[in-house]
């Protein structure tokens, strides 16, 4: 099934029965990456690529969950939708429970979706099926929750139902996504500063390392805690409540106060990431792809040695990449251990690219890519 077939039948669909169909995409990270759950900063922007949802009410007393992607379904009593399934219906179970908190009743509805996002591939295909489920509620039954919201309670479902620590960078850009912007987002204050993306004839390539993420939840979860016992081994000595104030100029001082080699590496990366965030923004804003691409590949490097989330797949794509003419940079995106790549490149060069990567990629790994162009021109909606 195309994306275009499923909107076709959805809305066919919407036509003579009680549904409607809605829609919220996936995202991909500029540069930023394993920031957010430490206040830091981050700088995502909304794909093409999403999650459709067509929701229907129904007479019943139960939740129905199917999706044209996975072949489990289900059909849930209401009042026993407080409890996790183990499924991939996890993720709209928890977004229910997050809204029943705020005091929606729930009715018996069917969920059918249909999503055109690469799964665990590190464009927040969980964070997409979280927000359309979220979206879809609050325009259907009008509850008023805004978006900084949906993305919170998404947040939530995510970390205490499906049991993933994970920051706010996902479901805040899933929600809040703007056409051809990128959201600088500080995931302290949970705000954002929109940046039109226009780096004249430079080109975004997505690539899939098609690598199975094999212990993503726990080794993402691993991290976090690291960090945390990192913060608090300073906090003794100083007042740090969030990694993100951190500066490079404190490195001195976080180096006497912190013991064992593998927490120092860690905070390495997320105070070195922040101030890269800081100045790429500033390079986007002056539509600079070869400057920004410089900082994409200092971040690539801090995540495999730094931060140790990168593998041999993700590794390879981004190194075929820099030895590509017209590369401005390039780097993992995402959670990591496997997933996608991100590459800025000028128009000229992609076919070159993809010729490359085809090659030489399945040559170095015996795993085939995928390529995925992207415009940054997702956002969440109602058809
Ligand atoms: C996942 C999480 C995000 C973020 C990234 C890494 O996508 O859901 O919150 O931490 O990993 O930057």
């Amino acid at each position: 099934m195309t994306t275009e077939d499923f909107i076709n039948t959805s809305l066919k669909k919407a036509q003579s029965e009680k549904s409607a169909l809605f829609f919220a995409p996936g995202r991909v990270n500029l540069i930023g990456e394993h920031t957010d759950y430490t206040g830091g900063l981050v700088l995502p922007a909304a794909i093409q690529y999403g999650t459709y949802l067509l929701i229907t009410k129904h007479s019943g007393d139960t939740f129905i969950f199917s999706s044209e992607n996975f072949p489990e379904k289900a059909e849930i009593p209401l009042p026993e939708s407080g409890k996790k399934q183990n499924a991939w219906f996890d993720y709209p179970l928890g977004v229910i429970n997050e809204l029943k908190n705020k005091g929606w009743q729930p009715e018996g509805l069917r969920f059918h979706y249909y999503g055109d996002i690469p799964t665990g591939a590190g464009l927040s295909s969980s964070a997409s099926i979280e927000v359309v489920t979220a979206y879809a509620i609050n325009r259907l039954y009008d509850l008023g929750i805004s978006g900084c919201e949906l993305a919170l309670l998404s947040q939530r479902a995510e970390n205490n139902f499906v049991g993933v620590q994970c920051g706010i960078m996902d479901q805040y850009a899933v929600a809040l996504g703007q056409s051809s912007h990128a959201l600088q987002i500080d995931c302290h204050d949970i705000t954002h500063d929109p940046i039109p993306v226009k780096f004249k004839d430079y080109e975004w390539m997505v690539i899939n390392s098609n690598k199975k993420r094999g212990l993503v939840d726990s080794e993402y979860n691993k991290r976090v805690q690291e960090l945390e016992e990192a913060r608090k081994q300073l906090n003794n000595s100083f007042d740090v409540p969030y990694l993100g104030m951190l500066q490079p100029e404190d490195a001195d001082w976080i180096d006497k106060l912190v013991t064992g080699e593998t927490a120092l590496k860690r905070l390495r990366h997320v105070v070195n990431e922040n101030r890269r965030v800081r100045l790429a923004a500033e390079f986007l804003k002056a539509g600079d792809a070869k400057q920004f691409g410089q900082m994409m590949i200092l971040s690539h490097d801090s995540l495999a040695h730094d931060f140790e989330v990168s593998c041999k797949e993700l590794d390879t794509l981004v190194t075929i990449a820099m030895d590509t003419p017209g590369v401005a940079g390039s780097r993992m995106t995402g959670a990591g251990f496997g997933g996608c790549t991100l590459t800025l490149i000028h128009r000229d060069a992609v076919e070159d690219l993809k010729n490359r990567v085809a090659t030489l990629y399945e040559k170095e790994t015996g795993l085939k890519p995928g390529f995925y162009p992207v415009t940054l021109t997702g956002e969440p909606k109602k058809y």
